[in-house]
């Protein structure tokens, strides 16, 4: 195939340079579209839109492909941990054991906050949703650490391998932190004993003289969980932290705005969603065949399906599948939900609806019934998947901090308001 493309706009036409990914995947590289036509792209939403060469992860989601750094999904989640991934995510091989120690211990020193910073909880009602209590103490963090969030690139990134270990560490203690300030009870300090999923339980269980044990695997579920959400190219999250951070902003900042765009219910907010979907189901008595139609005719989503790239299974929502009937089994816990989410994926996966338009569960389609077997609070839920994605935000921040050739994310739009008109005073309105 020849390398380049050609535009036709009108009589004339216009070539552009086709570039090629690792992966065979091609794209036609229209930087210079609008200097040369004086036309711009127009792309709603994006799904044609290459926003950056990124070496990280690698989708395809016709295939149902997830690979970071090269590595299968499937084998990360059968032989890695989420530490580890957050390594191979971050800096872009599996590593040594040496350096995987220095990794845990960085983490594990980093895991308590700075006593001023408990205040700020204090300053939440009752009622704030966790996601806004940890976008604002993430930003927050930053003023802490004035050295690490200079907002000078270089100085930034002088101090990167500090600053993702601290923040891979205290994601999970301001997470654990919330919840038992929103329940009113004391803190619980990290136990430097404790590996990362572990210690995170920990801090949100255990109770003074009565210490959090886990006898039943639910640290090993939740560290793959978090695992399986460690990175995911350029999801509406991960797309605003690479945005906020092209302007220069600090590590701290951009993963805060990641912690904002995740939130919203047809991203991070779906594992949410998909639990009060099922429950809703069970309290009417339905199995889920009425919610099936009420999806086809329209009138709802079925929440923890369907997915912008993915027009395959999920990867990770087959192996969240596998892992949740372990846990359940595990917890000798019989839960429901767990049936009529299992009749909902059969049901819609024989429906001509969904198969026309090649929906299929997705991440969050499981890993709710999951933290929900492990005791995880429903609202806590998108909370648990920022801490799992923040080894991706912070390897995509690296990637945007490390070129020096990047530049600000500045999109063009395609302007439809009114046409130049003049002033009205107030009186002749
Ligand atoms: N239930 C029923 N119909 C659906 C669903 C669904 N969950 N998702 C898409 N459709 C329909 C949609 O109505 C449209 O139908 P039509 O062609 O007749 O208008 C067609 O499928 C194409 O959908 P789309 O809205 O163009 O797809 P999108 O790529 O813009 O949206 C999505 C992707 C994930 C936002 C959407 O599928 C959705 O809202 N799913 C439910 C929320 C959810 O589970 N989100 C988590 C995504 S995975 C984790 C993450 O990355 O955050």
């Amino acid at each position: 195939m020849d390398n380049t493309g050609t535009i036709r706009l009108g009589s004339e036409n216009f070539d552009f340079p086709i570039i090629e990914g690792t992966e065979g995947e091609k794209a036609l590289d229209i930087r210079s579209l609008r200097a040369k036509s004086g036309c711009i792209s127009f792309d709603e939403g994006y799904g044609n839109t290459g926003s950056c060469l990124s070496g990280i992860t690698f989708i395809n989601g016709e295939q149902g492909v997830l690979r970071h750094r090269g590595y299968p999904i499937e084998q990360l989640a059968e032989q890695s941990t989420f530490i580890e991934t957050a390594f191979l995510a971050i800096y872009g091989e599996l590593p040594t054991r040496e350096q995987l120690t220095k990794l845990r211990s960085n983490v594990t020193q980093n895991a308590s906050i700075h006593t001023a910073m408990h205040h700020h909880f204090d300053g939440f009602p009752n009622r704030a949703h966790p996601m806004s209590i940890l976008s604002a103490m993430l930003n927050s963090l930053g003023a802490y650490y004035p050295e690490m969030s200079s907002n000078n690139r270089d100085q930034d990134l002088l101090h990167f391998d500090q600053t993702a270990a601290l923040l891979i560490s205290k994601v999970r203690t301001i997470a654990a932190m919330t919840y038992r300030m929103k329940q009113g009870l004391p803190f619980v300090f990290p136990d430097p004993n404790r590996r990362y999923a572990n210690n995170f339980l920990h801090m949100m269980f255990s109770e003074p003289y009565n210490p959090y044990q886990d006898d039943h695997g639910a640290s090993e579920a939740l560290d793959l969980l978090l695992l399986l959400h460690a990175d995911h190219e350029q999801n509406c999250s991960t797309s605003t932290v690479r945005m906020v951070a092209s302007g220069g902003a600090n590590l701290f900042a951009s993963v805060s705005a990641g912690v904002c765009a995740l939130w919203g219910p047809s991203h991070g907010g779906a594992n949410m969603a998909v639990i009060k979907m099922l429950e809703e189901i069970h309290a009417t008595g339905d199995d889920g065949s009425r919610f099936i139609r009420d999806a086809k005719e329209g009138k709802t989503k079925l929440m923890g399906f369907g997915h912008r790239v993915y027009k395959n299974y999920d990867p990770r929502a087959k192996i969240l599948g596998l892992s949740c009937e372990r846990v359940l089994k595990g917890l000798g816990v019989d839960d429901p939900l767990l049936d009529i989410a299992r009749h909902l994926e059969q049901a819609a996966l024989q429906e001509e609806y969904f198969i026309q338009r090649k929906l299929y569960p997705n991440v969050d389609f499981y890993s709710g019934i999951l933290l929900k077997a492990i005791g995880i609070p429903v609202e806590m839920f998108t909370v648990l998947f920022a801490i799992g994605r923040m080894p991706g935000w912070i390897a995509n921040w690296k990637e945007i901090a490390e070129n020096p050739k990047s530049r600000i994310h500045r999109p063009r739009q395609i302007y439809t308001g009114a046409s130049m008109r003049d002033y009205v005073t107030i009186d002749e309105r």
